[in-house]
This record gives C-alpha cells, sequence and structure tokens, in this order.
C-alpha cells in the first residue's frame, strides 16, 4: 500500500488531542492548570479534591472574579485567553506577562482527553455551566451554583484521558499520581501564602491551609506547615537584590541535606518553576557543603520585571528564560553563599536532636524537657562567629599534619594528661571545651563549663584543612612539595586530557602534573599541606569531579571542588591516635574557623550536651 502524500489540516479535536499531550501529561498537570486558572481569577481560596490519584476525578473550586455564560463558551475554545495584554499597536504583547496563563490551551485540552463540567457565576451574571467530553461541547446552561452575589468557579475533571487510551496506559499506581499531585498542590500553595488552600485526596485532607497575611513571616510560616517545622528551624534567611532581581526566601542548612532534589522549591515571579539555571546555582551555592549525592532544602522567590524573563519556553511553563542568566546565577550564588556562611557554626538542630533521642533508651527523660537543649552552644557560636572575623588576617595555629608517632606507652599519655589537668583549665572556658580523651581512636571528648563535647576528628580536621587551603589559594598559592619519584596515573583518555587542561589551576593548588602519553599524567608535586598521600586515588577524585562540575561550576567553585577533594584526602583519618595538646589545638582551631560546624559532606563535626540534660537522662534532675 502506498502513504498517502497529501497535505491536509487536521481537524480541531486532533490538534486538541495534540495539545494535550504536551500540556496535559498526568493528573498532576491538570491540577496545576486548573490551580492556575483559579489564582489568575483572583482566588482567595482554592480547593482541590482528587479521588484515585486524579484519575478518576479532579476538581477544583475557586472563590474568584467567576466567568459569565460568554465567557463560560470562549474559555473552552483554543487558543482563547483573557490574559494576554494588547500591546499598543493592538498586538497581542507576550513580554509583559503577569499571570500564571496566557496560552489559552489547558481547558480546550483538558476537553479533549477527558470529562470536562465547568460551573461558573460572576458577581453580576447568574450561574451557567458549560460540559465538554472528548471534544464534543454542551452549554452554556443555567446551572444551580452559588447564590446571587456570590462568585467563583468549581471545575471538575472525571476519567482523564479515557478518550486517549495510549495515555492512559502510562500513568503510574495511583498512589504514585497522588503524590505528584501533592507536590504541584505544595509548590503553588508556597507560592502564595496569601490565598488558602485545602488538598483533599480520596476523601483524606492532605493539608488544609489558612491565609497568611504579611508576606515574608507569612511565606515562613506556609513554608513550614508544607516542609516541616524542621525546615524552619534550619533554615536561614535569604534577602538580596542584583540590578532589580530581588531573590527572597530560605536556606536549607547543610546538615539538613536531602538524598534528592525534591525538597528544592524554586519561584520566579509567583510561578513554581524547575529550572536549570535556578537548580545549577543552588548547587553550586552548596558544592562546597555537601557530598555529591546529597541535596539541600531550599525555597527561593525570585521577582523581576516580567520583560527580564520569558515565560514561554515550554508548555508546562516550568521552564524560563532569563535575559540574563549569569547575573540571576551570580545573585542565588553570591546570595546563598553569604547566608551559609552566616550561619555556619550552627550545626543542624535535628541532627542534634537524634543524637541525643538515641539516649533516650531509659525512658526516664521526657522528650520536651531535652528539647532545645543544643541553643546554648549555638549563641555562644553565633556572638563568636563575629569576633573571627577579626581574626581572619592572622595565621591559624596549625595542628600537625604529619603522621602521628606510633605510640605504644599508653600509660604515659595517660599520666601526662592529668598531670597537665590544671594547665588546661583556661581551655574548659572556651566553646568547645578542654580536651579529655580520644575514644575509638576517632572520637575527641571535650569538657566545658556546663557540658560535653563530643567531635569526630576525621571530619574536624578535613573542614579544617579545606578552610586553610581556599585562605592560602586566596593569598597567592598553595606550598607545594615535589614527590622523590615523580609518580604516572592511568586514566582515560579524556580525563587524563581534562586535568591536563586544568594543570595551571592544579598547580596554584600545590598539585604539579603534566600530559605523559593519551591516557596517563605525570605527578610532579603535590600541596605540601597534605603530607604523605595516595595520589594516585586523589588523582581519580579529582578527574571525576571535572567530568561532573566543568560545565555548570564556576572557575572559582570548581578550585574550591578540588580544595575539598584535596582536603579530604589530607584530613586526619579516624583511627589516628592524638594526644591532648593536638586534640586542643584541633578544638581551638575549629573554634577559629569559619564553617567548621560541618564537614564538606555536610556531616556535623561536633554535638554538645549540656550536662543538664546528661543529669536528666540519669534521672538526677
Ligand atoms: N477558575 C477560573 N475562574 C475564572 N476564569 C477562568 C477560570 N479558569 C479559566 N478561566 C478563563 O478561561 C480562559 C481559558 O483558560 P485556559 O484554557 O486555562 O487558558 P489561560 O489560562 O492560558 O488563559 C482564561 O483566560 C480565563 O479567562
Ligand atoms: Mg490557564
Amino acid at each position: 500500500m502506498k502513504e498517502s502524500r497529501t497535505i491536509r489540516r487536521l481537524d480541531e479535536g486532533t490538534i486538541n488531542r495534540i495539545a494535550a499531550g504536551e500540556v496535559v501529561e498526568r493528573p498532576a498537570s491538570v491540577v496545576k492548570e486548573l490551580v492556575e486558572n483559579a489564582l489568575d481569577a483572583g482566588a482567595r481560596r482554592v480547593a482541590i479534591t482528587i479521588a484515585d490519584g486524579g484519575m478518576s476525578l479532579i476538581v477544583v473550586e475557586d472563590d474568584g472574579e467567576g466567568m459569565d455564560a460568554a465567557s463560560l463558551k470562549l474559555a473552552i475554545e483554543r487558543h482563547a485567553t483573557s490574559k494576554l495584554p494588547l500591546a499598543s499597536d493592538g498586538t497581542d504583547d507576550l513580554t509583559h506577562i503577569a499571570t500564571l496563563g496566557f496560552r489559552g490551551e489547558a481547558l480546550p485540552s483538558i476537553g479533549a482527553v477527558a470529562r470536562l463540567q465547568i460551573l461558573s457565576r460572576t458577581k453580576e451574571s447568574a450561574a451557567h455551566a458549560v460540559r465538554i467530553a472528548a471534544g464534543a461541547f454542551e452549554g452554556p446552561d443555567p446551572a444551580g451554583f452559588l447564590s446571587a452575589g456570590q462568585h467563583g468557579t468549581r471545575v471538575e475533571v472525571r476519567d482523564l484521558f479515557f478518550a486517549t487510551p495510549a495515555r492512559l496506559k502510562f500513568l503510574k499506581s495511583s498512589r504514585a499520581e497522588s503524590l505528584g499531585v501533592i507536590d504541584v498542590a505544595k509548590r503553588l500553595a508556597m507560592a502564595r501564602p496569601d490565598v488558602s488552600f485545602v488538598l483533599t485526596d480520596d476523601g483524606r485532607v492532605v493539608f488544609s491551609l489558612a491565609a497568611e497575611d504579611s508576606l515574608f513571616e507569612g511565606s515562613l510560616k506556609r513554608l513550614a506547615k508544607l516542609m516541616g517545622r524542621d525546615f524552619a528551624d534550619n533554615a536561614a534567611p535569604i534577602a538580596a537584590e542584583r540590578e532589580h532581581v530581588k531573590l527572597t526566601g530560605f536556606a536549607g542548612l547543610p546538615t539538613y541535606n536531602r538524598a534528592n532534589g525534591q525538597s528544592q522549591f524554586l519561584f520566579v515571579n509567583g510561578r513554581p518553576v524547575r529550572d536549570r539555571v535556578l537548580l545549577g546555582a543552588v548547587k553550586g551555592a552548596y558544592a562546597d557543603y555537601l557530598a555529591r549525592d546529597r541535596h539541600p532544602a531550599v525555597a527561593l522567590f525570585l521577582a523581576c520585571d516580567p520583560e527580564f524573563v520569558d515565560v514561554n519556553v515550554h508548555p508546562a511553563k516550568a521552564e524560563v528564560r532569563f535575559r540574563d542568566s549569569g547575573l540571576v546565577r551570580g545573585l542565588i550564588v553570591g546570595a546563598l553563599k553569604a547566608a551559609l556562611h552566616q550561619e555556619s557554626h550552627r550545626a543542624s538542630s535535628t541532627l542534634a536532636d537524634a543524637a541525643l533521642s538515641a539516649f533516650r533508651v531509659s525512658g526516664h527523660a521526657p522528650a520536651n524537657h531535652l528539647d532545645r537543649r543544643f541553643e546554648p552552644i549555638q549563641e555562644r557560636f553565633a556572638g563568636l562567629s563575629d569576633s573571627v572575623r577579626h581574626y581572619d588576617a592572622t595565621p591559624l595555629p596549625m595542628v600537625t599534619l604529619a603522621p602521628a608517632p606510633q605510640r605504644d606507652d599508653s600509660a604515659h599519655d595517660h599520666v601526662h594528661d592529668h598531670a597537665h589537668d590544671h594547665e588546661h583549665e583556661h581551655e574548659q572556658a572556651a566553646p568547645l571545651g578542654a580536651a579529655r580523651a580520644q575514644l575509638h581512636e576517632t572520637y575527641i571528648v571535650a569538657q566545658t563549663e556546663d557540658g560535653i563535647v563530643i567531635v569526630d576528628q576525621h571530619a574536624a580536621h578535613e573542614r579544617l584543612v579545606y578552610e586553610r587551603m581556599k585562605a592560602a589559594l586566596e593569598n597567592g598559592g598553595v606550598k607545594r612539595q615535589s614527590l622523590l619519584i615523580p609518580e604516572v596515573v592511568e586514566l582515560e583518555e579524556s580525563e587524563a586530557a581534562r586535568l591536563v587542561a586544568r594543570a595551571e589551576e592544579l598547580a596554584a593548588l600545590g598539585l604539579v602534573l603534566e600530559s605523559f602519553g593519551p591516557g596517563a599524567v605525570l605527578v610532579r608535586e603535590t600541596p605540601a599541606l597534605l603530607g604523605e598521600l595516595d595520589t594516585k586515588a586523589l588523582i581519580r577524585d579529582i578527574a571525576d569531579e571535572l567530568a561532573e562540575t566543568e560545565s555548570i561550576a564556576s572557575l572559582k567553585e570548581r578550585l574550591d571542588h578540588v580544595s575539598a577533594t584535596l582536603a579530604c584526602h589530607g584530613s586526619v583519618r579516624a583511627g589516628r591516635r592524638l594526644n591532648v595538646e593536638e586534640m586542643n589545638a584541633l578544638l581551638r582551631e575549629m573554634e577559629s574557623t569559619p564553617h567548621s560546624g560541618q564537614c564538606n559532606h555536610g556531616r556535623p563535626t561536633y554535638v554538645a550536651l549540656k550536662l543538664a540534660d546528661i543529669e536528666r537522662l540519669f534521672g538526677r534532675r
């Protein structure tokens, strides 16, 4: 059979089904379009109800301005919208979009693939209903909906994709679709704390949120309700501006990290987006603090002139284009880094709580007595971090990095420690206290005036080395040491090439290497700071890092990345025995080093327990 090559115009129904393929992917996309319409109509209250993950029923009801009979008829026609402003020459203006919708595609698309009914009423008009199923219209007909003087709209979508069975097959379980709907509804509710939202899923109220008033406070309250109290307790506020682009929101502490990017909520002019530029900027800002497979929790709201951003790049409007994406990236990275720096000594309260609750085995201590036990030390640190800045220029006390001499006379150490107890009295007044013992060759236990501090020596040391390397880098380079025998490291050809291309930057970090044929590099010098190290492992890690971050990270971030990798390799391993002087030196250096509350992978470097709480644990109080 010969294929027909005649060009013909598609019928309206087919066009709508094709458009629906882009706009209506799953129940969550229907909910998104309907709630956006409600918000564009000026609703103060939005109620969303779904059944069966939204597959059998989605209802969105609002108290917005509503539609009269004529508008209802137009609303379900393709490319009919009340939202696109007209430019002065009478053409449609796509550069000043201030609404969430503007394409005039959602309702006809939904009507092409499902059974859609819309009931609406304006302040002046009587209520009417329209229906479309698989593209066939009915109405507008007078309907019983609300009473005279009231206004609003109720949109019901039944049997999604009944008209396109192929699409139906791609839907997941109703549980998975429910989660998709909840995520979309959550993001819209975060964007508009001033609107009340109720979401009901198979008869269960998922959230019911009252409208909040003041913008910044209200936004935090709304976020706390949707992301959990924990987030609010472990987040730093953000407020920054660059050339009329405003950024506000909250940045989760690095220690409050997540296994995936689901807790990153980004908004541009009140529109929830999943934009690559923005997500990349967030990743870059946290790169110093988090392992590659961990993700921060953030809620960031960008506000700018609508002309500065093009929202018409994606049918579902999830991505945007900025006129100057470098500026936006710089604003986000700068603001997040500044906020994290401010909070650098604060380890996540959730982690500390979790650590302490592990002690609560005997059940003597009621949970409420233990709440907020870490605040005093955090407050002391908060005060301290101001003074730390003044010391930045002075050299830090160095913790010895040479491999520890093997000690077999631990008895001697023990005696020595006690003999010097009185000398360490002044240390006890310091925030991290006086070192008293090392346990399992990994944890330093210190006594403070009102409690005890447990430090993970590897995590702490890694952070210190890293900060020191960054400081050295800023002051013009890291000291190097030549290897007695230059080391050849075999790699993939592209990896070797990538490393060689960065040879100059790496040399500034103290790592001198050169090309050694196609799949290898020759390492001649390493950072003196690191002492003896496994050169091969280090080179491979840097190669991996370069492969991953090359395209998205700026030069400085890339260097910081490399420093983080170098630092990890050069840190005191868990398992090395330290003497009291070394331990105290480590504690003092932590106190005077920014960001020392967590290691480069976002784990805390220490936990502090107050004496009062320890006493409670033993039922002494
Ligand atoms: N909940 C609602 N309340 C009032 N008017 C609505 C509502 N939903 C849709 N409309 C009207 O129907 C039109 C078409 O909606 P839609 O197909 O989603 O396209 P868009 O939102 O892009 O304009 C809107 O422009 C608006 O005038
Ligand atoms: Mg719309």
